[in-house]
This record gives structure tokens, C-alpha cells and sequence, in this order.
């Protein structure tokens, strides 16, 4: 269970680009794709990547990826310049937006090569004889050349002309420079809808993505694209880019990233939550990065995780009051959608789905159970938009469809709509809910029976959870349970508490369960290994791989006063005690580590 390593794998690495997901430790998991999009991006420097799309539904955490990409690359420093640029949602003149596409490259373009970051952030990104003289003064006057031909094309208003050098121009630097450029574009759907050939925006430019065709199919600088709408996106680029793009699905996260992504909300944002609450966050969310962190960060008054009531109120806040960033979200995704296809039946059609969950209906029995007043054809088309809008989904041909497979997207919905076409009434979403949690908490308690205890997983949490709030509290009881402690040992203040997974550079991969970094050098650090199966002890084979991760961390993590610590539920074999024991690893065994 790999974790820390794509956010400060690179310790006391500079976060250039400001990641919308607001301190960069709240990164979590996405393992797979890390090291996969990391390693595209390194295979860049072979010419092996091909330009690709991350495709996934609202919320999934792309950009999130897109931009930590763009900062691990950045700091990296290793052959390749990442270049990020999101197109706004905001209707602009395509004069005006290719100078600022044009000047955001050049100057994230500057920033790697001079390694100051503050050109990330230019003062204006419009005035052409300024970054002219920027990239004189930084050495980098190359450019000039570039820069002043996008210049004459913006002050004569070539448009055509200036959008074929403002695009190419990643492509065309690489080339020159003999260098490699990862262009991550995020919200690519806008680049035809929201930008206007003429100032007073009456004409779409519509085409300005087919530009791609060619620029696309680069090998030193190719494209790392993706976008919030996900079957407008896929769309575009079917029409307009056929064959163009890799496609690269991202699906929620796996149950042990999301509960660490849980447990790291919890502990940064004080919001406390016991193992059952947790359980039934991470059930209920489905792995969904926006569903757990929303409710752990919901602005609900009386918000408290620490009770199935108080989890269940939260969530009917956050789904069903239009306070809820829950509901917000979606409702502000379903009313674009609905704005293209808005009516009545468009509703009703998403309602009628979300009755058969578990199949598809063709359209013939949409048509008939709905006695729907309109052509086949006229249903087509509104599928159609509904499946692009991402509202439903498409079935296993072009005639079957299904609601999408999200719990807590249906609630929204519903909330929304159910009453105003089936007077239904809202309270019975909150009373699913409160049935949902009967039946995962029946499933909880189960797994605990089963388990004795808590699910294996959740012991670690457990034990980072009483080292950051109650070991040092309670010094002497924990030493009391924690055996071959060094004879000055005392539990303190740690500046971070959590696991350690090595980065995927490092050539050998490894993580170890717990690393407590001590606040003050006086103080011991600890790094620590969890394992809370039944049976099976502890072996000597176990101590001694940890005992090479602990030496590892310690060298890469540069701490002289840190101290290994074995936790293990059912023991140690006598020989991996009395090894520990000589080597002064500390072990424990005591349940209260977990309690
Ligand atoms: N890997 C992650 N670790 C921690 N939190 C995450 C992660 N990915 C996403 N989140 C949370 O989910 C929210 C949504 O993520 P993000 O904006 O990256 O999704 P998106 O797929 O780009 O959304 P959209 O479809 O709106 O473009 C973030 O604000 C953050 O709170
Ligand atoms: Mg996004």
C-alpha cells in the first residue's frame, strides 16, 4: 500500500504550480496512475507516448493528477518541461485567448529553465515586449524569434495564422531545442465552445480542437488532455480527433487509498471519525475522492462523524439541502446538461432509469413504459444528449441505456426532481440513507466478528491516530506496553504522522506503515510496521525486511534519532522477539495500541 510518494516523495519539494486541492499532503493514492502517467511522461524522452486522454466522470480527481503531474515533472527537472494550461469556462475572443495560451507556455517555459517558479505566475500574460525582454535578460533569447512572430500575427488579428503558431509552438521549441514537452490541457471540451472568431462573440470558433490533428500526433511534445465533461470531451475528439488519443479511463479509488485519503481529511481537518463511521463513509462513497472528502469537509452546522446519526444527517445536508457541496456540484452539471435538452421528459427519463439500477432498458421500452409523445428519433437524439451530458449511460449497444452507478448522485437527482414529477416526498432519500447505513453497519459488524476486530487495515490508522493524539499524553502507559524502548525513549510531538511509501523512482519500491517524524532533532522519530492478522507471528524474515526499510527511510529521510517499532496483534515467533530484543527494535503485541 504504497502512499506518500506522490506528494513529497521529493521532500521539500517546491509546489510551483498551486494545486486546487489546497495543501499538497491532502494528495493521496492514485498509485496506479502515478506511476503510469509518470512513466509515460519519462517515455516521452524515447518518443515512445502517445498523446492520451484521461477519461472520467464528474469529480474523479483529474486535475488533481494533471496537476500534481505537472509539479512532480516540474521539480524532477529530468528531460522533460511540463507545460499545464486549463481553458476557462468563460466565453473569450480567440485573438485575445491564444496570446494568453501562447504567454502561459512561454512563461511556464521560462520558470523550468531558470528553476524560478515566480514565473509561473506572471504579472500579465498579455504584453509581448515584456517577455521579450524576459527572455533576453534569462538568457533564453531563442525565443525572440517565436515571440515576436505570434506578436505580429496577434497585432494584425491573423487569427488562423496566430492559433497555428500558438499551438505548434510546444511542438516547434522541443524541435529546435531538441528537448521534450508534456502538454496537459485540461478542460479541452471548452477550446471549441467557449472561444468566439469575432470580439463580439457571436461566432463559435467551433474548430480549434481539429487543429490538433496533426500537432497531436507529436512525439516530443504530445498531449495529456482531459476535461469535466467527460461525453462532450470524447465526442470532440471521436469527430474531430479520430484516432488522435490513447484513452485512459480513471476509475474511484480502491478501498484502501480511500480510506486513506479518509484517515489524512480526518486528521488535517479535525474531523474525528470512529472505525464504524469510517467503514460506512468509505461504503457509501464508493471510492469517490469528491463523495469523501465533501462529507468530511461538509459545512453542516452540527456536523459530527462520530455517530452513524450524525454521518447520516450530514449526508441528507450534503445531498439534499442546497447548502450541500454535494448537491451543488451536481445540480450545477445537471442544469447545463438540462439546458440543452431541457424538458420535462428529460427528467422523467432519468427518473424512470434509476427504478431498474440493475439493467439496461432499450429505447423501445423507455418509449413504451413512458408513453413518451415523441419519435424514435426524437428519443434517440435526447439519449444521445443525456449519455454526452453524462447524465446516463450508454448500455451495451446504441439502443440500450442505464442509469449511471452512483448512489449518491441518485439521491441528488431525485432530491431534485422526483418530487416536482412524482410527488414524491424528499424525506424517504433521507430514510434510504438511514437503511443503507442499517445494512452496511450489519455488514460491519459482521466483518468485525469475523475479524475478531477491526477489518486488517484499520489497525494502522489506529495506531498513527494514538501516536498524533495520545501517546505523548500518556507517555508512560504507552512505554508500559511497548517493549525494548531505548532507556531514554519518551513519545513527543511529531510534525507528521503517517505512512511512507518510497517514490517510484527510487529503483527499489517499499513502504513501511508508520513514520511519526519527531518535532524537535532531540527527540526520537519512530518508523514502524503494522500487522494485525490473527494468526500467523511475526517472523525473522519479516524483522529483517524491516529492518532493511527502516535503514532505507532513515538514510533517504536523513533523521539520526528514530527508532523501529514492530506492531504485531498475535505476537512475535520467540526467534523474531529475541532478535528484536538484541537489535533494541521496539515490539508490541498490546490490543491497547489499537483500542
Ligand atoms: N488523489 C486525491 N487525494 C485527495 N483528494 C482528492 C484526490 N483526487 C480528488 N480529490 C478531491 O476531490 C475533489 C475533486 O477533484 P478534481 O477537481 O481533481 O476532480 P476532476 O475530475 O478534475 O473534477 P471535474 O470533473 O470537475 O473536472 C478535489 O477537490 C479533492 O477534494
Ligand atoms: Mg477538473
Amino acid at each position: 500500500m504504497p502512499f506518500f510518494s506522490f506528494y513529497d516523495i521529493y521532500l521539500g519539494m517546491e509546489y510551483a504550480l498551486k494545486e486546487r486541492i489546497g495543501k499538497p499532503e491532502l494528495f493521496t493514492g492514485r498509485n496506479e496512475e502515478m506511476t503510469y502517467f509518470l512513466k509515460w511522461i519519462n517515455d516521452i524522452k524515447d518518443e515512445k507516448s502517445q498523446s492520451t486522454a484521461i477519461l472520467a466522470r464528474r469529480k474523479m480527481g483529474k486535475t488533481a493528477i494533471l496537476e500534481r503531474l505537472f509539479n512532480i515533472t516540474f521539480f524532477k527537472n529530468d528531460g522533460v518541461i511540463p507545460f499545464y494550461y486549463e481553458i476557462k469556462e468563460t466565453e473569450m475572443w480567440v485573438g485575445d485567448f491564444c496570446v494568453q495560451f501562447f504567454l502561459s507556455f512561454i512563461y511556464q517555459y521560462i520558470a523550468f529553465k531558470t528553476r524560478k517558479t515566480e514565473y509561473l505566475k506572471p504579472e500579465e500574460k498579455s504584453n509581448f515586449e515584456k517577455v521579450i525582454k524576459i527572455v533576453k535578460k534569462e538568457g533564453l533569447g531563442y525565443l525572440s524569434g517565436i515571440i515576436e512572430s505570434a506578436a505580429h500575427a496577434a497585432s494584425h488579428e491573423n487569427i488562423d495564422i496566430l492559433w497555428d503558431i500558438v499551438r505548434d509552438t510546444p511542438q516547434t521549441v522541443a524541435f529546435r531545442q531538441k528537448e521534450f514537452i508534456v502538454q496537459m490541457i485540461d478542460e479541452f471540451q471548452f477550446l471549441n465552445a467557449m472561444i468566439y472568431r469575432d470580439k463580439d462573440m457571436k461566432i463559435p470558433a467551433k474548430d480549434l480542437a481539429g487543429g490538433y490533428l496533426s500537432s497531436a500526433e507529436s512525439k516530443i511534445a504530445p498531449l495529456l488532455i482531459s476535461g469535466s465533461w467527460v461525453g462532450w470531451l470524447m465526442n470532440e475528439l471521436n469527430s474531430m480527433l479520430p484516432n488522435r488519443f490513447k484513452y485512459e479511463y480513471l476509475e474511484n479509488m480502491p478501498e484502501d487509498e480511500a480510506l486513506e485519503m479518509l484517515y489524512k481529511y480526518s486528521s488535517f481537518f479535525d474531523v474525528p471519525v470512529t472505525e464504524e463511521t469510517a467503514y460506512l463513509i468509505i461504503k457509501i462513497s464508493e471510492g469517490s475522492p469528491f463523495y469523501t472528502s465533501s462529507i468530511l469537509r461538509s459545512r453542516y452546522k452540527h456536523k459530527d462523524l462520530t455517530t452513524v446519526k450524525g454521518l447520516t444527517d450530514t449526508l441528507d445536508f450534503e445531498t439534499l439541502d442546497n447548502r450541500g457541496n454535494i448537491k451543488s456540484t451536481w445540480m450545477e452539471y445537471v442544469n447545463t446538461a438540462f439546458s440543452k435538452v431541457n424538458n420535462r421528459n428529460a427528467k422523467r427519463i432519468v427518473l424512470h432509469l434509476f427504478k431498474y439500477k440493475d439493467r439496461e432498458l432499450t429505447r423501445e421500452e423507455i418509449l413504451n413504459q413512458l408513453a413518451l409523445d415523441m419519435t424514435d428519433e426524437e428519443l434517440e437524439q435526447k439519449l444521445e444528449a443525456l449519455v454526452k451530458g453524462d447524465i446516463i449511460d450508454q448500455g451495451q449497444t446504441h439502443f440500450d441505456f442505464r442509469c449511471v452507478r452512483d448512489n449518491i448522485f441518485d439521491k441528488v437527482f431525485r432530491g431534485v426532481y422526483q418530487k416536482e414529477i412524482e410527488h414524491f416526498d424528499v424525506k424517504d432519500i433521507a430514510r434510504e440513507y438511514a437503511k443503507s447505513f442499517e445494512k452496511l453497519k450489519r455488514q460491519y459488524r459482521r466483518l468485525q466478528g469475523k475479524y475478531h476486530s477491526q477489518k486488517g487495515y484499520f489497525a494502522e490508522y489506529l495506531i498513527l491516530d494514538q501516536l498524533t493524539y495520545r501517546a505523548r499524553k500518556n507517555n508512560d502507559l504507552f512505554k508500559a506496553f511497548t517493549r525494548y524502548l531505548p532507556g531514554d525513549f519518551n513519545f513527543c510531538e511529531y510534525s507528521r504522522v503517517w505512512r511512507y511509501d518510497s517514490s517510484p523512482e527510487y529503483s527499489r519500491s517499499f513502504s513501511v506503515d508508520i513514520f511519526a517524524r519527531a518535532v524537535r532533532a532531540v527527540d526520537y522519530s519512530i518508523i514502524g510496521e503494522v500487522k494485525s492478522r490473527e494468526v500467523k507471528k511475526f517472523s525473522m524474515e519479516e524483522v529483517i525486511d524491516f529492518e532493511r526499510k527502516f535503514a532505507e527511510v532513515k538514510k533517504y529521510e536523513n533523521i539520526e534519532r528514530v527508532v523501529g517499532f514492530i506492531y504485531s496483534r498475535c505476537g512475535f515467533t520467540a526467534e523474531a522477539e529475541e532478535y528484536c530484543k538484541e537489535k533494541g527494535i521496539a515490539c508490541s503485541d498490546d490490543e491497547r495500541w489499537i483500542g
